[in-house]
């Protein structure tokens, strides 16, 4: 089978994009990347992912009034590009349920916690509050619920003496950046 059309949405920095992208770069890799689209026009990973090649598309979240008209928006720019799976790598919106339903199971998520630890936000000072020994992130598929779907793969990371959130949250980046597109391409494989 040739490469599935996978779009990647973010919001932000994009380095879960960028390790998605160079790992697509190789022949073998079961996802090309079709479509890099961000809900804020500002987001740096749109810089990486032009410099990359990528094509890229803003949806901007303050132009649509309700969650309806952007998930509307955000599908026919899905839908134009032939798009088969979606990676949500650092994407900070809420998709509404008919969104999910009209990608029903091609939608996989990476979550910087140990799910079922831990979703929404904050997880790393939450885990440090917590006084877990590990932290961690997890690879889901994206249902209705959120940060709630099957859990595709997780790593775990040692917690350290003197972590504060931003130490835990750079060791558990590095851990997303080898996970997500290890669990992507077997998921990938998977699809019908
Ligand atoms: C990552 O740590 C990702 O797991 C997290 O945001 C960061 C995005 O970084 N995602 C969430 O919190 C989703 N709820 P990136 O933009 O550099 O990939």
């Amino acid at each position: 089978m040739g490469k599935r059309r996978l779009a990647v949405l973010i919001s932000g920095r994009g380095s879960n994009m960028e390790a998605l992208a160079r790992a697509a770069q190789a022949p073998d890799y079961p996802a090309g990347i079709v479509l890099v689209a961000s809900s804020k026009a500002g987001a740096a990973g749109l810089e990486t992912a032009a410099t990359l090649g990528l094509p890229t598309a803003v949806i901007p979240a303050r132009d649509h009034p309700t969650r309806d008209s952007f998930d509307a928006a955000l599908t026919a720019a899905l839908e134009s590009c032939g798009t088969e799976a979606i990676a949500l790598a650092g994407f900070m919106r809420i998709l509404t349920p008919g969104f999910i339903r009209r990608w029903q199971g091609r939608i996989v998520n990476i979550h910087p916690s140990l799910l079922p630890k831990y979703p929404g936000l904050d997880t790393h000072a939450r885990a440090l509050e917590a006084g877990d020994a590990q932290g961690g992130c997890t690879v889901h598929i994206v249902t209705e619920t959120l940060d709630d779907g099957p859990i595709l793969a997780q790593t775990a990371v040692p917690i350290r003496a003197h972590d504060t959130a931003e130490t835990l949250a750079a060791r558990v980046l590095e851990a997303e950046h080898r996970l997500y597109p290890q669990a992507l391409a077997a998921f990938l494989a998977t699809l019908p």
